[in-house]
C-alpha cells in the first residue's frame, strides 16, 4: 500500500511540486481522528466497530452475528412473549446493526431502514398536512424529489432556504413561520461542498420548537456528530460508508430522544421499511472496516484535491478542508475531516464529460463511500431530478465533476487523471474553438 511519502515522491517525479507540498502539509497535521460525542466508553471506536456484535449468549459461540432469516419468532406459550415476534417489527440481526451504528454515531437509538430514502421519508412522515418543512436549497436530488413531489402531495408545504455559510442561521430565522415543524440540511453539501453552521441552525430550530434533521451521509458516522452539535435526527444513506462496497442498499435514522425514537419506529413498523436481515448482516460486516476505509479514502481524496488544484485545465476544486474553501474553519469547528468526495469544474462541459468518460479506474456511477473510486457528472446523474433552471438559480455549475474517492493506490488514481486530461485537446479553427478527444 502506498504511504504518504510514495505519493509525494510520485507527484514530485511528475513535476507537481505544489501538490506534493500540499500532501505533505495535509498529512503532517496530526489527524484529530474521529469526531466525538459525549461517551462513557473506554474503548476506541475502531475497536468497538470490530468487536462486540456476536450474540450473547450463543449456543455455538458464534464469532459474528448470525443472520436470522426468519419472518416469525415462536412464543413459548399463548401468553409468553419473547424479544421478537415478526421481522417487520424487529429482528436480532437488525437490532445488532442498530446498536453498532448508534454506538458509532454516539447516540441512544438507531433505526435501520431499507434505503436512505426510506429513512428520510420516515422523517418527513413526522409532519402532518398543513405543516411546513424548510429544506436546504443544496440537497441531494432524491431528497429534493421526495419533498418537492411526495411531501407536497401529502399537504406538507416545502420551502427552500440557503442555509450554508455563517449567514445560514440568520436566513433560516427569516424563513421561519409558526407552521415550520422540520428543517432538513446536509453539511457539507454534495457535490458543492457548502458548509452549514449546524450549531447555529440548531439554535434557531430550538427557539422555534422545530426538529433539525441532518443528513450526515457525506461525513459517515465518524467525521461529524450532528447530534452532539444540536441536531435532533441524523440520517445516513448506509448504502455509502456504512455498507461500503456498493453492494447493499440501507439507511439509518439516529436519535437521542426516546419519544422521537418511538414516533420513527411507529412509522418504520407501520410501513414495513425496516432493513431485511441479510442486508443488516452485510451492513454489520461493512461497519467493521468503516474506520479503515474512511481514513484511507480521505487521505486519497486530499491527494487528488491537491493534484487537481494545480492542474491547468481545472478552474475550481471543491473540498471542504482545502485552504481556499471559504468555510473551511466553520467545517473544521464541527467535523474532523473533509471526507472522500472531491468536485471540480473545468469551465467546459465537454471537457468535463470527456474526463469522466476517459478515466479508466473510476466507475461512472452515482453514489460514494465505496472501496472503489467513482466519477460522475452530477447534472446528468445524481442531481438530474433537480430541474436545470433550479440548478442554475442555485449556482450549480453544469460542468461540475464529482469524484468519489476509494481506497486504491493514490498514485494510480492521479495517473488515471493525468491520462484522462491528456487525451483531450482544444484548438481554434476559423475563429471557433473546437474541442475533441485526441
Ligand atoms: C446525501 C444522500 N442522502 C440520501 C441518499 C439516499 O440514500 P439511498 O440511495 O440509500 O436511498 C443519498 C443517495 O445517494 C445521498 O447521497
Amino acid at each position: 500500500m502506498a504511504g504518504m511519502q510514495e505519493v509525494v515522491d510520485y507527484l514530485r517525479a511528475k513535476g507537481h511540486v505544489q501538490a506534493a507540498k500540499d500532501v505533505v502539509k495535509a498529512f503532517s497535521q496530526p489527524p484529530k481522528k474521529w469526531a466525538s460525542a459525549p461517551s462513557t466508553k473506554t474503548l476506541g471506536v475502531e475497536t468497538r466497530l470490530v468487536q462486540g456484535h456476536a450474540p450473547q449468549p450463543d449456543p455455538y459461540g458464534a464469532a459474528n452475528m448470525p443472520v436470522y432469516v426468519t419472518a416469525t419468532f415462536q412464543q413459548a406459550s399463548a401468553t409468553e412473549f419473547g424479544d421478537f415476534d415478526y421481522t417487520r417489527s424487529g429482528n436480532p440481526t437488525r437490532t445488532a446493526l442498530q446498536s453498532a451504528v448508534a454506538d458509532a454515531e454516539g447516540c441512544n437509538h438507531c433505526l435501520a431502514f431499507s434505503t436512505g430514502m426510506a429513512a428520510l421519508a420516515a422523517v418527513v412522515r413526522l409532519c402532518s398536512s398543513g405543516d411546513e418543512v424548510l429544506l436546504s436549497d443544496d440537497s441531494y436530488g432524491g431528497t429534493y424529489r421526495l419533498l418537492a413531489k411526495g411531501a407536497k402531495e401529502a399537504g406538507v408545504t416545502v420551502k427552500y432556504v440557503a442555509m450554508d455559510g455563517p449567514d445560514g442561521p440568520a436566513r433560516l430565522e427569516r424563513a421561519f413561520t409558526d407552521r415550520v415543524k422540520l428543517v432538513m440540511v446536509e453539511s457539507p453539501t454534495n457535490p458543492m461542498q457548502r458548509v452549514c453552521d449546524l450549531r447555529g441552525l440548531s439554535a434557531v430550530c430550538k427557539k422555534h420548537n422545530a426538529l433539525l434533521e441532518v443528513d450526515n451521509t457525506l461525513m459517515s458516522p465518524l467525521l461529524q456528530k450532528p447530534l452532539a452539535l444540536g441536531a435532533d435526527i441524523v440520517v445516513h444513506s448506509a448504502t455509502k460508508f456504512i455498507c461500503g462496497h456498493s453492494d447493499t442498499m440501507a439507511g439509518v435514522c439516529c436519535v437521542d430522544d426516546e419519544a422521537l425514537f418511538k414516533r420513527l419506529y411507529f412509522v418504520q413498523n407501520a410501513e414495513g421499511t425496516g432493513l431485511a436481515p441479510f442486508d443488516c448482516f452485510l451492513a454489520l460486516r461493512g461497519l467493521k472496516t468503516m474506520a479503515l476505509r474512511v481514513d484511507r479514502a480521505q487521505q486519497n481524496a486530499i491527494a487528488i484535491a491537491s493534484y487537481l488544484r494545480q492542474h491547468k485545465l481545472v478552474t475550481k476544486v471543491y473540498y471542504a478542508t482545502s485552504d481556499d474553501h471559504p468555510d473551511r474553519e466553520l467545517h473544521l469547528s464541527q467535523a474532523t475531516g473533509g471526507g472522500c468526495v472531491v468536485c471540480f469544474t473545468t469551465g467546459d462541459v465537454e471537457l468535463s464529460k470527456h474526463v469522466v468518460s476517459a478515466t479508466k479506474l473510476f466507475s461512472i456511477t452515482v453514489s460514494f463511500g465505496s472501496v472503489h473510486s467513482l466519477i460522475s457528472c452530477p447534472c446528468d446523474m445524481s442531481h438530474a431530478s433537480i430541474p436545470a433552471e433550479v440548478r442554475a438559480s442555485r449556482d450549480f455549475p453544469e460542468d461540475i465533476v464529482r469524484v468519489c474517492v476509494g481506497v486504491e493506490d493514490p498514485r494510480d488514481l492521479v495517473a488515471d487523471f493525468e491520462q484522462a486530461f491528456a487525451s483531450y485537446r482544444s484548438f481554434s479553427l476559423g475563429g471557433m474553438t473546437i474541442t475533441s478527444p485526441i
